[in-house]
């Protein structure tokens, strides 16, 4: 039920966004001079700012090393193979073509990584947000030095949460195909089930539906499944000779018929731009095939703010008074190093300004308002064990953004385990901490306006689902290195099992099933972020996130029919 209500509510949000008139949106918001939170860091803090400065270093390279791993994509064997045998540019000089520039918002690089079948390197499809001819898209580009571009479990699950971003956010899609569709050995976790392979061509579907403008370019084999992804999105761009589309390859054909045919006959640019019309663009080399998506981009028909007024907004933004490296020292080692959860608002906010919502009242929330690059938002930030009475304090707050339609900023630190029931007493504290946090939950996944994440600590238990965790569909939810993401935290499951062996296992596995990587590497979160780059992250999101309203609004519930 409440899933309806959050549908119905995110619906109104969207409508109400995007009906708002040009003049309204040109109107001025009221000035603000939100108090300045002095948070420097004191000689006080020292010890635990330098633990917890250790910590984030080592993070840090273990986060540069996984970066390079990646960057290699599938070793140097098939990069010779992609760039000069089949003559294609890789994944990354691609986006270069196709982007404005090199400041996207990459989502989930690190996943694929650290899997039970191996590492796949981006999971063997590079996706994202980027602009293109100055309006915000998610691409989704497959990487073919990563096993031909073929789709692993985990492959799937990044192409959906991306097609899950564009839809939430309302942003057209461009994909990129170079694929030989479904990994084989791996069928059976790949083909049946609803989140699966066929989910995405659903997808495109119901994005259409929508008004999700989506693009496809054919820049290498689009094989079996991959197939439809061109054949289904609104207009799609084909280069001659490394594009080919066919459900079955030459030697299929040659199986089953003892035909020989090449790919480029079976199924090339020529072909389906001439003869199928599967294809609504023949380009002769990969350049121009980015060149004419740019251009259709530029039909989709947003009325973006001129650039006049972007170059004022910019203007008007006043940094932290803080600098954000000092945030590395921040990011808690553990839980018992959590520093005050305003001294990291105090290093992302404009001018380090906040106004504070209940501030004698739950103290272990931190809530209130902050504007992020010139964003407004509300922040719920973790102080401390999410009480009853923070957690009253949390369900207000969060409701009290969505009846302004202010999108929210949770960052998430939660308590390592929960509160153990010793006495009636406690017994009755539980109950209502119970109670309070069941309501918090409901005002967070009810609330239509948008929502960001940032595990800054821990996301542990019951406390991260209030704080909007991966279940409570934030638009964003991204990881500082140092985040521990587990039920329990290493160290605390002594009140979960008799002492012994068994407690020892736990707590391994707990210590390295939390980490941030192995999170990432699984897909529970759309990246790991440095601490430092929060604020540059969470403006871009902000930025994107405001972009639906520049879509001109027309009704059309019924996906473009195509190609028939
Ligand atoms: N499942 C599993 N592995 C696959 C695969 C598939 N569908 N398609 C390709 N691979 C593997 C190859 O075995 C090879 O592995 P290796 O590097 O360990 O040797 C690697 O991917 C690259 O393939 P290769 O054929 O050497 O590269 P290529 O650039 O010449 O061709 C393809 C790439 C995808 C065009 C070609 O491999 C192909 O047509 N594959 C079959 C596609 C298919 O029929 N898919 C049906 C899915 S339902």
């Amino acid at each position: 039920m409440f899933l309806c209500v959050r549908r119905l509510a995110e619906k109104h949000w969207n409508s109400s966004f995007r009906c708002m008139s040009s003049t309204a949106r040109k109107r001025r918001a009221p000035r603000c001079a939100f108090p300045v939170l002095e948070q420097p860091l004191q000689p006080i803090h020292q010890h635990v700012h330098d633990g917890n400065l250790r910590n984030s270093n080592a993070c840090h390279q273990k986060y540069m090393e996984l970066k390079e791993k990646v960057r290699r994509g599938g070793g140097e064997n098939a990069v010779t193979r992609h760039t000069q045998r089949n003559k294609k540019l890789l994944v990354r000089d691609r986006l270069r073509l196709l982007l404005d520039d090199e400041d996207f918002l990459e989502l989930s690089p690190f996943a694929g990584l650290g899997l039970p079948y191996g590492d796949i390197p981006s999971a063997g499809c590079l996706t994202g947000i980027g602009r293109i001819s100055g309006l915000w898209c998610v691409f989704i580009a497959n990487d073919a030095t990563v096993k031909g571009g073929t789709a692993y479990p985990i492959t799937v699950k990044k192409q959906l949460r991306a097609q899950r971003v564009a839809i939430q956010n309302r942003l057209p899609c461009v994909y990129l195909v170079d694929s030989g569709g479904a990994f084989l050995p791996l069928q059976s976790e790949i083909f049946p089930d609803k989140n699966q392979g066929g989910r995405t061509f659903y997808n495109e579907a119901i994005m259409s539906a929508m008004k999700i403008p989506q693009v496809s370019v054919v820049c290498g084999s689009c094989t079996a499944g991959g197939a439809y992804i061109p054949t289904m999105a609104e207009e799609t761009v084909m280069v001659h000779w490394i594009g080919t589309i066919f459900l079955g390859g030459p030697p299929l054909v040659k199986a089953a018929t003892g035909e020989e045919v090449t790919p480029e006959e079976l199924g090339g640019a020529r072909l389906h731009a001439e003869v199928s019309g599967c294809v609504d663009h023949f380009a002769r080399e990969e350049k121009e095939a980015y060149d004419c998506t740019r251009n259709i981009v530029s039909t989709l028909n947003f009325q973006l703010p001129d650039e006049e007024e972007e170059v004022k907004k910019a203007g008007a933004e006043e940094e932290p008074l803080y600098s954000s490296e000092e945030l590395l020292g921040l990011a808690p080692r553990s839980y018992n190093y959590s520093l005050d959860a305003k001294m990291v608002i105090s290093r992302l906010a404009d001018a380090s300004r906040f106004q504070e919502f209940k501030a004698c009242y739950g103290k272990t929330l931190v809530t209130g308002f902050a504007r992020i690059r010139g964003h407004l938002v509300g922040i719920v930030a973790n102080n401390g064990e999410l009480l009853y009475q923070a957690a009253l304090k949390g369900s207000h707050f969060v409701q009290l953004c969505d009846q302004r339609d202010i999108p929210l900023l949770f960052l998430q630190n939660t308590a390592p385990a929960a509160a153990a029931t010793l006495s009636t007493t406690q017994a009755e504290m539980n109950s209502n901490r119970l109670k309070a946090q069941g309501s918090m939950m409901s005002a967070v996944a009810c609330a239509s306006v948008p929502k960001i994440t940032v595990v800054i600590g821990g996301c542990h238990g019951a406390d991260s689902y209030a704080m909007c965790g991966r279940a409570f569909d934030p638009n964003f939810l991204f990881l500082w290195p140092n985040a521990r993401v587990s039920m329990v935290a290493p160290g605390h499951s002594s009140s979960l099992l008799p002492p012994g062996g068994e407690q020892d296992d736990l707590n391994e596995a707990l210590k390295e099933e939390s980490s941030a990587f192995f999170s990432s590497g699984r897909l529970w979160d759309d990246g790991v972020i440095l601490p430092q780059d929060t604020r540059k992250v969470l403006g871009n999101c902000l930025d994107i996130i405001k972009q639906q309203q520049y879509q001109l609004p027309t009704e059309k519930r019924r996906p473009m029919l195509l190609r028939v």
